[in-house]
């Protein structure tokens, strides 16, 4: 299993499209692919036409005892499962909670789906919190889009800066022109 996260500080420059784009292709390769749509925007969940169950809790998610397998869901491409988000506040900040009290929840939840899955891509919301500490410490590879512009540079910066300081191995940032 290999972890990928799509993450920037800012919105609109390309996580969603690249994580949706990234994730059907190794699904189209023949890769069991699992995509967590972390963003409560849902964008990820829109595309691939994918709402959460109703019964869905975010303790299933990211609680101590969480059972992933309750809340993936399939889409109509081979291969391809999907987490989708919980587009609702409330669940939101529940979920940033949860990851306060633990820097590497994110990591042993997805241990769960090691024999599952060959790759896991993460649409990550916006924002450096203890949602994505989590995230980093889970990921093999934090993929960054990036346009070159000088707000973009300041900002990829902003983030190496938050690596050093929460001591995350900074070999996983990869930037890209998306
Ligand atoms: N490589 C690209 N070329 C052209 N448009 C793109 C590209 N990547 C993203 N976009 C467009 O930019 C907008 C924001 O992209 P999105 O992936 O939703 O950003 P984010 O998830 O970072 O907020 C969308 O309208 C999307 O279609
Ligand atoms: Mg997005």
């Amino acid at each position: 299993m290999f972890t990928f996260a799509l993450f920037n500080l800012k919105g609109g420059v390309g996580k969603t499209a690249s994580c949706v784009n990234f994730a059907y292709l190794a699904a189209k390769d023949g890769y069991k692919t699992l995509l967590w749509d972390i963003d409560p925007q849902g964008a990820t969940s829109f595309y691939y036409k994918v709402k959460p169950k109703n019964k869905v809790v975010i303790r299933d998610l990211v609680g101590k005892d969480a059972e992933l397998a309750n809340s993936i869901m399939s889409t109509e491409y081979e291969n391809l499962d999907i987490i989708p988000a919980d587009i609702t506040a409330k669940a939101f900040d529940t979920m940033i909670d949860e990851m306060r009290t633990s820097k590497k929840r994110l990591a042993s939840v997805l241990k769960q789906l090691k024999s599952e899955y060959h790759f896991i891509f993460i649409d990550c919301p916006p924002g450096l919190s203890s949602l994505a500490e989590n995230i980093f410490n889970a990921a093999d590879i934090v993929l960054m889009p990036i346009i070159p512009t000088t707000l973009s540079v300041r900002t990829y910066h902003m983030v190496k800066d938050f690596f050093k300081e929460k001591e995350i191995d900074q070999k996983k940032m990869t930037c890209f022109l998306p």
